[in-house]
């Protein structure tokens, strides 16, 4: 039998600040009726002076190794999907591993923007599979309130902050759960439809977010429709066995496409876009999170999870719990 990673860990953070889209429309011109009917938003949580990728990403994990019934002395490694880490180096995993007082194992960041945390599920699965870590913790944590232009009324509206975590931990065991497949994809070429114009390598560029939303859309679509055939098809299932679509929550609108395609009822997927707006690589985490904590998902379900960010990246993970 071969090695499988197994979900055993979900935990999530959020900054306690709420920011509703009034508060927005009170300074900016749009309106909490645009911002809803476009993307189904109402409000997000936006990060304090004191909350970072690091601070937040910790938190999460802390969470999601207490549900695992594990130690940060069990981790292997830790991996973290995020575009806006604290410094250039060293990554927000190392700084994480020593927010959990970790000199163990190995950690590294994944910049794949909204696809990170498939990104790196798939990472860590790969780790697990080939035998070089038991026990992994894969984190989404991002802080875009610091890298949207606060002035764009087309991209500042649809961001918020936070953190996810999962633990991964392989088994041998005969068994139907954990993680089945996973499938990534990017294409540079489309690479200026979304996109943060700067880095510290790049110091003389503005360091805002910049997306054409109507072409990302587009993308969202085509894309994440043929990544959810694309991961079924792998495993020889079909629409009816998914339990849950847990998906990257950029717009209700892309997300009930998919639900539609799937033939799911709204009830089957997994919505926290209308409380935390588009948190990039830490939207999967937390809503899995959510839907595990409040009961859910269940063990036994078959998850689809999807995701598409800036590169342009995309891909599927497809879990049993
Ligand atoms: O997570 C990474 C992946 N990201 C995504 O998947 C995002 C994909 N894109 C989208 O979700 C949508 O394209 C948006 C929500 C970004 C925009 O929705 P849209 O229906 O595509 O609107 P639009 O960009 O075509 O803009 C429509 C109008 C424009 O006015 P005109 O040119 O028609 O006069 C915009 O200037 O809405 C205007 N507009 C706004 N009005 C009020 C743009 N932003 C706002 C705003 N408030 N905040």
């Amino acid at each position: 039998m071969a090695r499988r990673s197994l979900l055993v860990g979900f935990g999530g953070f959020l900054p306690d600040r709420v920011v509703t889209n009034d508060e927005l429309a009170a300074r900016l011109e749009t309106s909490d009726e645009w911002i809803k009917t476009r993307t189904g938003i109402t409000r997000r949580h936006i990060a304090g002076p004191q909350d970072t990728a690091t601070s937040m990403g910790a938190a999460a994990a802390r969470k999601a190794l207490e549900y695992a019934g594990l130690t940060a002395a069990d981790i292997d490694a830790v991996i973290v999907g995020t575009s806006t880490p604290d410094q250039a180096f060293p990554a927000t995993a190392v700084r994480i591993q020593a927010e959990l007082g970790m000199a163990q194992g190995f950690a590294f960041d994944i910049a794949a923007a909204c696809s990170g945390f498939i990104f790196a599920l798939a990472t860590a699965d790969s780790f697990i599979r080939s035998g070089q870590a038991r026990n992994v913790l894969v984190i989404g944590s991002e802080v875009y309130s610091r890298i949207v232009d606060w002035s764009d009324r087309g991209t500042c509206v649809l961001f918020g902050d936070g953190a996810g975590a999962v633990v991964l931990s392989g088994t041998d065991e005969a068994g139907k759960a954990g993680l089945l497949s996973t499938h990534l994809h990017s294409d540079g070429t489309a690479g200026d439809l979304l996109y943060v114009d700067g880095a510290v390598g790049r110091r003389d560029m503005s360091g805002h977010l910049k997306m054409s939303g109507r072409d990302v859309f587009r993308h969202a679509v085509a894309k994440l429709s043929s990544s959810v055939d694309e991961a079924l098809e792998a495993e020889g299932l079909s629409y009816s066995d998914v339990s849950w679509l847990v998906p990257h929550q950029a717009n209700i609108r892309i997300i009930e496409g998919v639900g539609k395609k799937l033939g799911l009822p709204p009830e089957r997927v997994v919505v926290t876009v209308d409380r935390h707006a588009n948190t990039s690589a830490a939207s999967i985490p937390l809503a899995l999170d959510e839907a595990v904590r409040d009961g859910r998902i269940k063990k036994g379900d078959l998850v689809l999870m999807e995701a598409l960010g800036g590169g342009l990246t995309w891909g599927s993970a497809l879990a049993r719990l």
